[in-house]
């Protein structure tokens, strides 16, 4: 009796969970396609039969989906004509053909999916997550990688498009093109979108030699102007640089005047740089010590302190920054596949816009009232020329709007409303399946 609906008002959510259970039974007692032939089944064999990927097939073994056959002499997976079977029975749920089996498999990956992730084993705390490209550049709240790695791994397929729809610093991107995935980043967030191209270029030919020709290059002048810690009987000479700088209260307000005529003439360097992957990688590596060089205290702790900075401090920390990450960005480079695409797309997730269509979307959002990103970015987004104000306007969740009390100030049901205009917006980006 306890099947009956208890009142009239969960009558819908009756008849709604048991739409689904027939549903399920119908797949389930569906005819299983024959496979007639005596012999034993390679891995590669089930795939073509099933129509999967063998990477699909792999992955389901490997979190229990399916269950592992015996191997022959050479250590190779062999199926049976029945563990064959069961294979393409589950790929037929997955891939259903009509609209009734759509709902079906809805459910029944859902369930499958949460299983296979209930085994993965979540806990980082002894996890590295600064290999390869993750040091280029500091973000707040970015991604433990492992979490995105496990994530893409249990629910992608190798050559599928995976997105991170909030990218930040591009955590889910490097992961899914190590994984063998493309990816797409979006991400509101002009410099946001800079840190993540840089963290997934791959290095170009002519770059390493630009790159190496820019260390000495400023390594050279910041010998020139190498100062030693005791007083001196002669003046430090000072560099002064005739390169632009931004015309923003803020180079005044936040850097000495000896940091800024440094800063100005990296930035110009860089901006000379002859290929986009080399500029991108020299500009995050400027960016990375534009904080450390200011008179904020940190990068999430946005207060003014003096730092007694001297003359060649800031070409000395460029060196070291860039040399870093050139060598990160080549380990990064060298395992990829040449076919792995990557996109990142300067965009506000609210405005609905075009991306590539996707297989899965990993991605964090921002927590409402944590973080102002614009806030802690501002001194690095006004050196790039980046539209901070503009970003500042498009930020989800940012705490200066939800500490704002006057009628623009957010709250809850802002959130709330928000990311329910991004999963209306999701449902036409994910592929069907997805
Ligand atoms: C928690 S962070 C993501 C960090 C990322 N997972 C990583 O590992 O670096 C959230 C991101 O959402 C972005 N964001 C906030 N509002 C946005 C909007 N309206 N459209 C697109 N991106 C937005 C922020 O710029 C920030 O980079």
């Amino acid at each position: 009796m306890h099947n009956r609906p208890r009142s009239s008002e969960n009558l819908f959510v009756f008849f709604q969970r048991r739409r689904k259970k027939s549903l399920l039974a119908e797949v389930y007692a569906s005819p299983v396609p024959r496979i007639t032939e005596k012999r034993l089944l390679s891995s590669a064999d089930v795939a073509e039969q099933a129509g999967i990927h063998k990477d699909t097939l792999l992955r389901w073994l490997r979190s229990g989906v399916v269950c592992e056959p015996k191997r022959n002499r050479h250590g190779w997976r062999m199926f049976t004509a029945e563990e064959a079977a069961s294979v393409v029975r589950i790929a037929k749920a997955e891939h259903p053909a009509t609209d009734t089996n759509l709902i079906l498999r809805d459910a029944a990956t859902a369930s499958v999916t949460v299983e296979r992730l209930r085994k993965v084993d979540w806990d980082f705390r002894e996890a590295k997550t600064s290999y390869l490209t993750h040091s280029l550049h500091p973000y707040p709240a970015r991604f433990i990688p492992q979490i995105p790695n496990a994530l893409i791994q249990e629910l992608s397929d190798v050559g599928g498009t995976v997105g991170d729809i909030l990218c930040g610093s591009g955590t889910t991107l490097v992961e899914g093109m190590l994984l063998k995935r493309n990816v797409v980043g979006v991400d509101a967030n002009a410099f946001a979108c800079l840190i993540s191209a840089a963290k997934t270029t791959r290095l170009q030919d002519g770059d390493k030699e630009s790159l190496h020709h820019l260390t000495e290059h400023a390594l050279h002048l910041a010998s020139e102007f190498a100062t030693d810690d005791g007083p001196t009987l002669f003046p430090v000479a000072k560099f002064v640089s005739r390169a632009p700088r931004p015309k923003h209260e803020a180079v005044n307000f936040w850097f000495e005047p000896l940091v800024t005529e440094e800063l100005a003439e990296i930035l110009s360097w860089c901006r000379e740089l002859p290929t986009e992957s080399a500029r991108s990688i020299a500009l995050a590596s400027f960016s990375a010590i534009v904080v450390n060089l200011s008179r904020q205290d940190s990068d999430t702790r946005y207060v003014r302190r003096e730092k007694h900075l001297r003359t060649g401090d800031a070409f000395r920390r460029f060196v070291q920054v860039l040399a870093e990450n050139i060598t990160a960005v080549e380990k990064f480079t060298e395992p990829l596949e040449p076919n792995i695409t990557c996109t990142v797309v300067h965009a506000d997730i609210l405005s609905t816009p075009t991306t590539p269509a996707l297989d899965l979307v990993v991605c964090s959002p921002p927590y409402p009232n944590a973080y102002s990103y614009h806030l802690y970015h501002m001194t690095r987004m006004v050196w790039l020329g980046m539209d901070q104000p503009e970003f500042k306007k498009r930020e989800i969740g940012s705490h200066r709007k939800f500490s704002s009390k006057g009628k623009n100030g957010a709250t809850i049901e802002t959130f709330r409303s928000e990311m329910k205009s991004v999963f209306v917006w999701l449902k036409h980006i994910i592929r069907q399946g997805g």
